[in-house]
C-alpha cells in the first residue's frame, strides 16, 4: 500500500512504521505524502480507535531528508517546511489518539513528528534532539512552537540553539515524553496505553484532543471558554448517560461512540 510506510491494522489499533531504515526513516516528501496519507485512514476507518507511530532499525525518524534539501531553493525549501508543517497538523488533528513509540532517533523533523503525537513513550534507546541549526536552518514542522509548549521557553532555546541530543531519561524529565521503557517493552506499553484510551468513551476521548490542542493556543480564559463548547458533544451523547449510569450501577460501562 505504501513504499515507505509499514501499515497495519491489529485488535483495533493502526501500526505506522516509518520505514526507510536505510536513511534513518529520514522524512522525504514521499514519506510526508505516506504519513499523510495514512493518518487520514486512521481517521476515517471505524475499526480504527487508536494509532501507534514508529520507525524500523534504530531510529524514530532522524529528520527531514538533507539529501533531498541540499539543493533547494529557498523557497523551494520554505515550501518543503510548509508540507512538513501541514502533516504534523494533520497527524495532531486527527480525532483519534496517536502514540508515539520512540525507539531511536528523534531529531529534526523526528522530534517534531513524535511532538505531533498526543502521547510519547520512549525506549531507553531514544535520543531526542533539534539540530538544524547545524546545518543553517531552523526546525519548520512545528518544532520552533511545540518544542517550548512541551518542555518550556528557557529548555525549548536551548535544545534549538546549541542542538545537543538529550537522551530518554533526560527527556523524560524536561516533559518532552511521558514514560520510558526498556526497548523490548515499547510497543507493548503503548498497546496497553492504547487499549487503555480505546476502552473510554470515543466521543469524550476526540473532546480531549479538540479542547487541549485548541486552548493551549490560547489565552486561559478563552480557552476554559473553549472547553465549554468541547463539553457539547460528550454532555449530548448517548455513551454519556450509559457511563454515569453504568457508574451508579456499579458496572463496566459499554460505550458505543453514540
Ligand atoms: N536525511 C538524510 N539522510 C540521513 C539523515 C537525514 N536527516 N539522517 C541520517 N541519514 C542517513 C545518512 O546519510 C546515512 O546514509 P548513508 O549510509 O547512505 O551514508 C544513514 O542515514 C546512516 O546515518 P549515519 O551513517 O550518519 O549514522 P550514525 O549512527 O553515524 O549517525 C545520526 C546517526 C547522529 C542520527 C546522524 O545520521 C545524523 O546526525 N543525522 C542527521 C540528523 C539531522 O540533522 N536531522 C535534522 C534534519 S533537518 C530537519 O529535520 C529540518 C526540519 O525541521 C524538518
Amino acid at each position: 500500500m505504501f513504499e515507505n510506510l509499514k501499515y497495519e491494522v491489529k485488535d483495533h489499533i493502526a501500526y505506522v512504521t516509518v520505514n526507510r531504515p536505510k536513511a534513518l526513516n529520514a522524512l522525504s516528501k514521499e514519506v510526508l505524502d505516506e504519513l499523510y496519507q495514512a493518518f487520514t485512514m486512521v481517521d476515517q476507518d471505524p475499526e480504527v480507535g487508536a494509532a501507534i507511530l514508529t520507525g524500523e532499525g534504530r531510529a524514530f525518524v532522524a529528520g527531514a531528508d538533507i539529501s533531498q534539501m541540499v539543493d533547494l531553493s529557498g523557497i523551494a525549501g520554505q515550501d518543503m517546511m510548509k508540507q512538513g508543517a501541514l502533516v504534523m497538523n494533520h497527524i495532531e488533528e486527527i480525532s483519534k489518539p496517536v502514540i508515539g513509540a520512540i525507539n531511536g532517533f528523534a531529531l529534526g523533523g523526528g522530534c517534531e513528528l513524535a511532538m505531533a503525537c498526543d502521547i510519547r513513550i520512549a525506549s531507553v534507546n531514544a535520543k531526542f534532539g533539534q539540530p538544524e541549526v547545524n546545518l543553517g536552518i531552523i526546525p519548520g514542522f512545528g518544532g520552533t512552537q511545540r518544542l517550548p509548549r512541551l518542555v518550556g521557553k528557557g529548555m525549548g532555546k536551548y535544545m534549538m540553539m546549541t542542538a545537543e541530543m538529550v537522551n530518554a531519561q533526560e527527556a523524560l524529565r524536561i516533559g518532552l515524553v511521558e514514560k520510558v521503557v526498556e526497548a523490548d517493552d515499547l510497543i507493548p506499553t503503548c498497546e496497553k496505553i492504547a487499549q487503555t484510551i480505546m476502552s473510554k468513551a470515543p466521543i469524550a476521548i476526540k473532546a480531549v484532543k479538540t479542547a487541549v490542542n485548541n486552548g493551549i493556543m490560547l489565552d486561559v480564559k478563552t480557552g476554559i471558554a473553549f472547553e465549554g463548547e468541547a463539553c457539547g458533544a460528550p454532555f449530548c451523547s448517548e455513551d454519556r448517560k450509559e457511563g454515569m449510569t453504568a457508574f451508579l450501577e456499579k458496572r463496566p460501562a459499554k460505550f458505543e461512540n453514540k
